[in-house]
């Protein structure tokens, strides 16, 4: 059993519920309006600070921090507390102007002008100096103020620059890293077109004017870019600390952004707080991949949902409204899945720039006789008599989906078998199958223990890092099923191919060989042909020519010249097996194939549910905390057996047949 984790912000009653404030783009007549809406639609946190650099600090020896003390008083006197906000995502022009090196270069090296946000060079020494001193300024104003629950650093770190200040930075990184010239040239493989290096001064940033197809540098320069960042978030999460021990310290992350490894950045958090905002065609399996993730990353403890739109987004081709009910449903999927709050961006929507058609709770009519500032409401009063029920429940995952961003950056630089390797689709189209099972997933890393779960899945492990297949090896030995696909144990950890044949250091515990990689153009398919007879299943995008060496055929390809040859082995090793699925199948066929393996290992739902209807569990003290989600637009019938539980959220008694309405949310104990 998991443990209870305590409350990952001190002193939660509840779950927090609120959001984004930007009351320096307001005359200060709104702020008591906003106050008292604030506590009419159950709002208990504010988010503020975020992007106030200039309104906090108009020249560099200047401060004007009278709106913020206003505003941070007027808050807890309504009983809100604050997330507070170091504004150091977007620099005031003053200070592009005087220190040009804190302006970001662009892909080609070029140093872009003020304006835009995360444009900033994370190796700037000004800019570290100046966010540094801004984040001190406000520990030191109000650190001991007893709105503040929290620090929030920055706002969604980004990108990467390519100045020379960065490249300079780089090359002191790669020396750490390599020791020798020498050692950097083997690992790059560069005596391919002539790119050996003889210099370290040689050495640029994979700009797109220069040097794009060394792998070595590019999964390097990633790494340096997201260590850079990450150095900025210390930078100022050390300042805050040592000012203010007993506050915790975030920033808000992005789910599946590929830029930064946010495993690595976890590891700095005090609490994982992250930004969810699904993309139109993200099913809700999908959006709940996103919060495992986050979950994930820091080995599930749980999360906060910092940000959400309480209607629709703005900067999507096509923005939809969420429909009525779905604010509450997704809050609840982010909550079952591990958040400890529900928060929006954002308040209130500005006048002018280019959010100002961006859901917020507070519409530019200002009005709150308006669909979303009840909903709201309703949930924000729901939340508050929830009380703590859930905060600091963990989830018990006995299957693990492994994830890498380094492997996600290698993969995707690989130049073939094709040209979109659909990473992060394979993961979670693996994923999907296992949450359609209603059974719960941690995501898992690399360097996880992965020793307290029963089923490992690795789809597109191409990067096998060093020790890594030791710990797989292991995981099988004592009992545990281990899957991987097609496109594993290409490359090491500095992108070179490994020399005793693919998938490399996982060939022995796979007990197979592949041979050769074919990719199928997207109108071709293959198949899956059982061997028991069982059944033969569509495959496409990829198929491997294996050789089972040691492993037992479970299915051979159904046509082309390698009809015959394996595409589904089981090599049993130890007390478990691991499997090797050679070709990309419809989602029916993981369905099928995931069934059997989690029967198997007698992993099932604690309730059997219709289609789209999400059951998900966390667990707080040795209780069960049973979320069940309709994602349907219609009513459907959930049969609850022979069990009655109570509705946490109404206090109803439920048992037997149940109808769900459309988009309902129950939580069962
Ligand atoms: C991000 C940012 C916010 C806002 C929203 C809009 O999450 O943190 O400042 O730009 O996106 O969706
Ligand atoms: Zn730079």
């Amino acid at each position: 059993m998991p443990q209870t984790y305590p409350p990952v912000v001190p002193s939660a009653p509840f779950l927090w519920h609120g959001g984004d404030y930007n009351p320096e783009q307001w005359p200060r007549e709104t702020w008591a309006e906003d106050f008292r809406l604030m506590q009419q639609a159950g709002v208990t946190v504010a988010t503020v600070g975020v992007f106030s650099w200039v309104s906090l600090q108009p020249a560099e020896d200047e401060y004007t921090f009278g709106w913020l003390d206003e505003v941070i008083d007027g808050l807890h006197a309504h009983g809100i507390r604050v997330v507070l906000a170091t504004p150091s995502a977007a620099q005031p022009a003053w200070m592009s102007q005087q220190y040009p090196d804190v302006l970001r270069s662009d892909e080609n090296g070029v140093r872009r002008q003020q304006g835009g946000r995360t444009n900033y060079c994370p190796n700037s020494p000004n800019y570290r100096r100046l966010s540094g001193n801004i984040a001190r300024k406000l520990a030191e104003r109000y650190g001991q103020h007893p709105a503040v629950l929290l620090w929030h650093v920055s706002n969604e770190y980004a990108g990467a620059c390519y100045c020379d200040t960065c490249a300079a930075q780089f090359r002191v990184w790669l020396q750490a890293k390599y020791g020798t010239l020498d050692e950097l040239n083997a690992r790059w493989w560069t005596p391919f077109w002539s790119h050996t290096y003889t210099d370290w001064s040689q050495i640029l940033p994979p700009r797109a004017n220069a040097e794009g197809l060394t792998h070595g540098l590019n999964v390097d320069y990633f790494r340096f870019m997201s260590a850079s960042q990450l150095d900025c978030f210390r930078n100022e999460r050390d300042i805050l600390r040592s000012i203010t021990p007993n506050i915790p310290i975030t920033t808000n992350l992005m789910g599946t952004y590929k830029p930064l490894d946010y495993r690595q950045w976890a590891k700095e958090l005090d609490v994982v707080s992250w930004d969810c905002y699904p993309n139109p065609n993200h099913s809700p399996s999908d959006i709940a991949f996103l919060h495992d993730l986050m979950r994930g990353i820091k080995d599930g403890q749980p999360f906060l949902l910092m940000e959400q739109t309480p209607s629709s987004q703005n900067w999507q081709e096509i923005n939809a409204l969420k429909r009525p009910g779905v604010l509450r449903l997704w809050s609840y999927l982010a909550v079952a899945h591990g958040a400890d709050t529900v928060m929006y961006f954002q308040w209130r929507r500005g006048r002018g720039g280019c959010e100002k058609l961006h859901g917020a709770i507070i519409e530019h009519a200002g009005r709150t006789d308006t669909r979303v500032f009840r909903e709201v409401s309703q949930l924000g009063a729901e939340l508050t008599a929830l009380g703590d029920t859930v905060i600091g429940a963990a989830v018990d995952a006995r299957v693990g989906i492994l994830f890498d961003w380094d492997n996600w950056h290698a993969l995707d630089d690989a130049v073939g078998p094709v040209r979109n390797k659909r990473y992060v689709d394979t993961v979670r189209k693996h994923y999907g199958a296992i949450y359609r099972q209603n059974v719960p997933v941690d995501i898992v890393f690399p360097d996880s223990d992965f020793s307290r779960y029963d089923v490992l899945i690795a789809p597109m492990l191409y990067m096998v890092k060093a020790g890594v297949a030791d710990k797989i090896e292991a995981f099988v030995a004592q009992g545990g099923s281990f899957i991987a696909t097609y496109l594993t144990g290409l490359v090491d950890e500095t992108d070179l191919a490994f020399e005793n044949g693919y998938p490399g250091p996982l060939s022995q515990v796979l007990g197979v060989w592949v041979e050769e990689i074919d990719a199928l153009y997207p109108d071709q398919t293959n198949t899956i042909v059982m061997t028991d007879g069982s059944g033969s299943f569509p495959c496409r995008h990829i198929a491997d020519l294996l050789h089972a060496e040691g492993a037992q055929v479970l299915a051979t390809y159904g046509s082309d010249f390698y009809a015959g040859m394996p595409v589904l082995t089981r090599s049993p090793v130890g007390q478990g097996e691991a499997y090797y699925l050679g070709s990309d199948p419809d989602p029916a066929f993981l369905d099928r194939f995931y069934g059997d393996l989690l029967r198997g290992h007698g992993i099932a739902p604690t309730i059997s549910a219709p289609a789209g209807v999400e059951v998900a569990q966390r667990v707080k003290n040795g209780q069960p905390l049973t979320f069940v989600l309709n994602h349907n637009a219609n009513m459907v019938t959930l049969d609850l057996g022979n069990r009655s539980y109570q509705d946490r959220l109404t206090g109803a008694t439920l048992s037997g047949s149940i109808t769900l309405a459309p988009y309902a949310v129950h939580l069962l104990v």
